[in-house]
C-alpha cells in the first residue's frame, strides 16, 4: 500500500505511467476508527493513519525516557525530514519550508512580515478564511490600508475579470484562500498567481483545506507564500502547521518576531535573520508534532497526490449527486471546480439538529456558521449550513449509509 504501484505502457513514443488505484482496504486498516465511524469531517480534522500516529507516540515516549532535548537530538534526521517531506509535497526546496503551530500562526507570521504602506490596497476573495480576514481588518485599521473584496463569479470562484480590473500600482498584497472551508469550490489559484507575478504583487495563498486533497505545485500556483495546517486533509496531528516562502521573495519579508532560532546574534548590538524560511519559526515547538507532520506529508506523497485528488473529487461528486436526489435537501455548490467539501441544508431540520442526529448514528460532520463567514454566506443568502467533507479513505458504501440516515428524519 505504501509503495506506489505502477507499470509502463509499451508505446515507444509516449511511455505513459499508468497509476493503479489506491488500496482502500489497506488504507482503511491503517485508519482503525473507520470500523466504528463514518468520518465526513475531514475539513475539520481528519483521522491520522497508524504510521503517522505511531511516529507521534514514539517520539513522546522517547522524550519521556531520555529527556526532551536528548530525544530531539537523537531524532534529528526525522526532524529534518519534515522539510524534505514538505518540499516533495509542494514541489519546492527544503529551505523554502518552515514549521508552524497552526495555519493561522503561519499565515499571520507571513502577513505581518509584508512591508505594507499606508494607503495601499489589499485584494482578497469573498471566501477568505475568517481569521485571515480579521487580521486584514485589524492591520487595515492600524496602518490605514484599504481592503478590496473581489466577488465570486457565477461558478462560485473568485472573478478573474474583476480581479484584473482591481489590480493597480497601489496593491501591496493579494491574499486568497484556495479551498474555502464554507463551500466546496476550488478557486483558480494558479490564474491568480499569474496575475500577481505579472504585476510583481506579493501573493499569499491559504492552502489549509487544499493541502492533502489537491496536488499542489508552488511553481504552477505562482504564489510567494503558502500556508497550511496538519490536522485536515494531510491527516497529521492537531496543533501543527507549515508554511512555504518562495526563495526570491524571502528578502521582501521582515519577520515581526525574533528569537535565537530565527536569527543569529552576530555581536552585542547586531543580529541577522536566517537566510531561509525558518526565519518564521520559533525555537520551541512540538518536536513530536513536527516529526509526525513530516510523516503525514510523506504518507500522502507516497500514496500519490494525483490519485488522492481524483478519488476525493469522485466521492464528493457522488455525494452531491445522491444528496440532490433527496427530498428537502439543498446542495449549495455550483460550478465545475469542486473539492471534497460538500455543503447542504435540510428543509426539515436545523443544521445543528441534523448534525446531532448524524452524530447519534456515528457519522461525523460539521456545521458552518453564519457568524464565522460574514463575507460569503450572506452574499449567497445562506445562514448556518451543514458540511460533509470526504477523504480518500471514505467509501461509496459510507455515502450510501450517510444518505439513508439523512433521509430518515
Ligand atoms: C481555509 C482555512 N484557513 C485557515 C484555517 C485555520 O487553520 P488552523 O486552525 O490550523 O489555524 C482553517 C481552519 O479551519 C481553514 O479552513
Amino acid at each position: 500500500m505504501y509503495r506506489r504501484h505502477f507499470s509502463y505502457a509499451s508505446n515507444a513514443n509516449a511511455r505513459r505511467v499508468i497509476i493503479m488505484t489506491l488500496n482502500i482496504a489497506e488504507i482503511r486498516k491503517q485508519t482503525p476508527a473507520c470500523n466504528d465511524l463514518i468520518h465526513f469531517n475531514n475539513a475539520g480534522a481528519s483521522l491520522s493513519p497508524l504510521p503517522v500516529h505511531q511516529r507521534l507516540l514514539q517520539h513522546l515516549a522517547l522524550e519521556q525516557q531520555t529527556g526532551g532535548y536528548e530525544a530531539a537530538s537523537q531524532a534529528a534526521p526525522a526532524v529534518e525530514n519534515f522539510y524534505a517531506a514538505f518540499a516533495r509535497l509542494l514541489h519546492c526546496q527544503t529551505n523554502e519550508i518552515a514549521y508552524a503551530e497552526s495555519a493561522t500562526h503561519a499565515w499571520n507570521s507571513l502577513f505581518h512580515a509584508i512591508p505594507l504602506q499606508p494607503g495601499q490596497r489589499i485584494l482578497t476573495g469573498q471566501s477568505e478564511y475568517a481569521s485571515n480576514y480579521l487580521a486584514l481588518l485589524h492591520m487595515a485599521r492600524s496602518k490605514n490600508l484599504r481592503i478590496e473584496v473581489i466577488p465570486n463569479d457565477s461558478q462560485g470562484c473568485i472573478c478573474l475579470e474583476h480581479l484584473t480590473a482591481a489590480i493597480g500600482d497601489d496593491v501591496g498584497l493579494i491574499a486568497l484562500t484556495h479551498v474555502p472551508s464554507q463551500c466546496g469550490v476550488v478557486h483558480p489559484a494558479a490564474e491568480v498567481g499569474r496575475l500577481a507575478r505579472a504585476h510583481g504583487i506579493l501573493y499569499l495563498l491559504d492552502a489549509c483545506q487544499s493541502a492533502g486533497q489537491v496536488d499542489l505545485d508552488v511553481t504552477e500556483l505562482g504564489c510567494d507564500m503558502l500556508t497550511g495546517t496538519g490536522r485536515k486533509y494531510l491527516r497529521g496531528p492537531r496543533g501543527t502547521g507549515f508554511l512555504y516562502v518562495r526563495r526570491e521573495s524571502l528578502q521582501r519579508l521582515q519577520p515581526d518576531r525574533i528569537d535565537f532560532h530565527s536569527a543569529r546574534w552576530t555581536s552585542e548590538n547586531h543580529y541577522e535573520f536566517r537566510d531561509d524560511a525558518r526565519r518564521f519559526e520559533s525555537w520551541e515547538c512540538s518536536v513530536a508534532g513536527k516529526i509526525a507532520l513530516g510523516a503525514a506529508a510523506d504518507y500522502a506523497t507516497q500514496l500519490g497526490m494525483p490519485d488522492i485528488e481524483r478519488r476525493v473529487r469522485m466521492l464528493a461528486a457522488q455525494l452531491r449527486t445522491t444528496l440532490r436526489g433527496l427530498p428537502g435537501i439543498q446542495v449549495h455548490e455550483t460550478g465545475e471546480q469542486l473539492s471534497g467539501i460538500v455543503t447542504f441544508s435540510s428543509g426539515h431540520e436545523s443544521a445543528e439538529t441534523l448534525q446531532r442526529r448524524l452524530r447519534d448514528s456515528s457519522i461525523n460532520t460539521s456545521v458552518t456558521r453564519l457568524n464565522g463567514n460574514l463575507l460569503d454566506l450572506p452574499r449567497r443568502g445562506l445562514g448556518d449550513i451543514n458540511r460533509a467533507s470526504v477523504h480518500y479513505f471514505n467509501t461509496e458504501e459510507e455515502i450510501h449509509r450517510f444518505c439513508q440516515v439523512l433521509h430518515n428524519t
